[in-house]
């Protein structure tokens, strides 16, 4: 095909899709996918919701909707929004397809082809995918233990032209489960402001924390309207619902408005008032807190089981939250010949080759590992296996 725009040389198979297909083998034990545990989905009061959205007298849950979202459900997210430290009203806040939509319009609303778009070192894969048909260069930011090294996004700022947006998640880190500290997140704010740039923070896991304190969103710390945040529902309610939201300044909401109007021109609005409903009818937080335990639950037992069964030299990620550890392996150990060669063949054992995971310069020797919704016994015996062939490899 010759005709194709020159956006779609950067439309690409996304590396994670052949294991996202491997996983739904029942022989294999997959610590790749980092989809939310089903157990934990509001089934029965979604499904009330639902019989009573769909009765003759309410037809208006199938009519179509304003495009920036349901009223009522941009209301109750700015209360929740609010709550959390960002004072805002319904007008701010802007309904999307998840948070992966507000990662998509936020790019075509700030970057142009040869714009430079600052990440994390490494970064979560899904962004990379929203980003790439604006055809942006990247520049990524090593992190530690405590996020991004502001020391190094200052060298950065300081020496690249035309940096439009840096992209963070500062809460439990897809891929690393890392979270940004608050003085970091305090110099963010500091730097964006003394270069001019955009902030894009988006925040999936935030409501999934197992310990640590809550810290302030950078979007809270934000005094100049220059941090636009996202946020979702599918962590903490249910992703097939594909709600998220993006909370800006005025003139930017209103962009990105118009851009969600030109993609899909609303979001779903059974699904909008179903969200509605749960979040009017039912206890959201009490829902989070429920689901904490079993999380909390499976990242100890990946963590000790880690432990016991990985040779030494290899280190990973003691996430605070969300769903994630990032395990780093010797120099010049390559995790996807490890495992195409190794791992699925003799263990039927899976998880995501960090490569796919970095904006710049690839690290072949890291693997995200998902303890999501993998029960006990197959964990253990998951990472058991992939501990002993460790051993004979190395
Ligand atoms: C960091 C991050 N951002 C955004 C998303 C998009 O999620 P959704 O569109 O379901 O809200 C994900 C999903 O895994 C994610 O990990």
């Amino acid at each position: 095909m010759t005709s194709f725009a020159r956006r779609a040389e950067r439309v690409q198979p996304s590396a994670i899709r052949e294991f996202l297909s491997l996983a739904a083998d029942p022989a294999i034990t997959s610590f790749a996918g980092g989809y939310p545990d089903p157990r934990m989905f509001p089934i029965d009061e979604l499904h009330k919701i639902y019989d009573d959205l769909l009765t003759p007298g309410n037809a208006a849950a199938l009519q179509y909707a304003a495009s920036d979202g349901l009223p009522e459900l941009r209301a109750l997210v700015a209360a929740r929004l609010t709550a959390d430290g960002m004072k805002c009203t319904a007008d701010d806040v802007l309904i999307t397809q998840g948070g992966q939509q507000g990662l998509d319009l936020t790019a075509k609303l700030f970057v142009d082809a040869g714009d430079v778009i600052v990440t994390e070192r490494p970064t979560f894969l899904g962004a990379l995918i929203a980003f790439n048909p604006c055809e942006p260069d990247y520049r990524s930011v090593p992190m530690d233990e405590e996020g991004m090294d502001m020391d190094a996004l200052e060298e950065v700022l300081r020496t690249t032209e035309r940096v439009k947006l840096i992209y963070t998640v500062p809460d439990y880190q897809n891929p690393t489960g890392r979270t940004l500290s608050l003085a970091r997140r305090q110099r963010l704010v500091a730097l964006a402001e003394e270069f001019d740039v955009v902030v894009l923070e988006d925040t999936p896991y935030r409501e999934l924390r197992y310990e640590g304190e809550r810290l302030p969103t950078i979007k809270s710390l934000d005094t100049t309207g220059r941090v636009v945040h996202l946020g979702s529902f599918s962590k903490i309610l249910a992703p097939g619902l594909r709600l998220g939201w993006v909370l800006a300044e005025p003139e930017v909401r209103e962009k990105l408005s118009l851009l969600k109007l030109a993609a899909d021109t609303q979001n779903g609005t059974l699904n909008m008032r179903a969200a509605a409903a749960y979040l009017t009818n039912f206890d959201i937080e009490g829902h989070i807190a429920s689901m904490l335990p079993v999380y909390r639950h499976q990242r100890d037992l990946m963590l000790s089981t880690l432990a016991e069964a990985f040779p030494s030299g290899i280190s990973w990620t003691n996430a605070h939250g969300g769903l994630f550890t990032w395990v780093t392996f010797a120099e010049g150990f390559d995790m996807a010949a490890f495992q195409r060669d190794v791992l699925i063949p003799r263990a039927g054992v899976i998880a995501v080759p960090g490569a796919p995971f970095y904006a710049v310069d690839p690290e072949p020797n890291h693997a995200r590992m998902s303890f999501s919704g993998i029960p006990d016994d197959r964990l253990v015996a998951g990472v058991r296996a992939m501990g002993a062939l460790l051993h004979e490899a190395l």
